[in-house]
């Protein structure tokens, strides 16, 4: 039972918004029945999705997906600039939830300066306002969320936007299904509750292969912004050339291990990486958990894992007497930016 005082806050709020990512996830896709974006006629070089935090994300884990799909190469720019290369023959998508993060609308302005074609995404916003200016289409999410929040809607709009502009179905309408089915029933919060007392006073280290790089991301990312807790990512097999030897002698003894892993693992190295690591850092005095990822398809597996990541943030916030809406050092970070400009 909460004490009264939580219901004035976050963490009952963000909860129940993470609870009903599936029904988000419908609307949006509910929501793009109405949009009609003009398939290009050239397929573009290269798909450049630009965006910061909590829409950025949204890039990456689309990236992994496109990996197994598409013949064209997706960048995710995390930055105020495009890389050189970006030309005519690129789509760019820049997506941002509040339409006003300024390293976003930087690399929208330098997308239209080198003729790229633009979509662009966002809430509303500046991003909205330039994209109407210029005749760029933009596509809606859904409004009144914090960005995090909202990744079932801008993951939807990014996608279907994707599908409709290159004319085939990059995610298919049965990952769609299985997305919203595992959304709704995938959950055991019992296991939620056990990875947060795992996780509880350590910094936690979130572990993955290649494949679950932006899950551990994301992962990081929303115990970072939820639960208000640094926390670290390492990937395999790089770990294994670097970060190990970290470990070769004594040091904080305060930290877990959440392993990553794909339920139904076919990438048989993969999980003999994973096994390794898990040995290694049980010997090295990092206790371990393995979280399995449910979900048949990448896209119904991304979304599962940022569930669980959301909801184990939510609860650790909820143990630390934190409010998990809050982010006062991303607006002060904000103002300094804007400062540069
Ligand atoms: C996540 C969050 C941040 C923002 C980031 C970019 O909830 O608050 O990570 O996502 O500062 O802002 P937007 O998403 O509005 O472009």
């Amino acid at each position: 039972m909460f004490p009264f005082t939580h219901y004035l806050r976050g963490e009952v709020m963000l909860k129940e918004h993470y609870l009903a990512w599936y029904r988000q996830f419908r609307n949006q896709l509910d929501a793009m029945r109405n949009v009609v974006i003009k398939k290009l006629s050239e397929k573009p070089r290269a798909i450049v999705i630009s965006g910061m935090g909590g829409s950025g994300i949204v890039g990456d884990l689309y990236q992994v997906i496109a990996l197994e799909k598409l013949d064209i190469p997706v960048f995710t720019i995390k930055d105020y600039a495009l890389p050189k290369w970006v030309s005519k023959h690129d789509l760019v998508v820049p997506i941002s939830y509040s339409g006003n993060t300024l390293e976003t609308i930087e690399c929208f302005k330098q997308a239209l300066n080198v003729g790229a074609k633009v979509i662009a995404i966002s809430s509303g916003g500046k991003l909205e306002n330039l994209a109407k200016e210029n005749n760029v289409p933009h596509v809606r999410v859904i409004k009144g969320l914090v960005p995090r929040v909202s990744l079932p809607s801008m993951f939807v709009a990014l996608s279907k936007s994707l599908n409709m502009v290159l004319g085939e179905n990059v995610v298919e309408v049965e990952e769609f299904e299985e997305t919203i089915d595992l959304l709704e029933h995938g959950v055991d919060y019992v296991e939620v509750e056990e990875i947060a007392s795992h996780v509880e006073n350590t910094l936690p280290i979130i572990v993955g292969c290649i494949k679950y790089a932006p899950l551990a991301i994301r992962f990081k990312n929303e115990l970072n912004e939820n639960s208000k807790i640094p926390a670290k990512v390492e990937i395999v097999p790089e770990w294994g050339h670097n970060d190990i030897v970290g470990w070769e002698q004594p040091y904080f003894r305060k930290f877990s291990a959440l392993i990553l892993r794909e339920k139904k693992a076919k990438d048989r190295k993969c999980i003999a990486i994973l096994d390794y690591v898990t040995k290694y850092f049980e010997k090295s005095g990092v206790k371990t958990l393995t979280v399995e990822i449910k979900g048949e398809s990448t896209v119904a597996q991304m979304l599962y894992g940022s569930l669980i990541a959301g909801l184990v943030s939510t609860e650790l916030a909820y143990r630390r007497n934190i409010d998990p809406l809050e982010t006062k050092s991303i607006s002060e970070y904000k103002k300094y930016f804007a400062t540069l400009f």
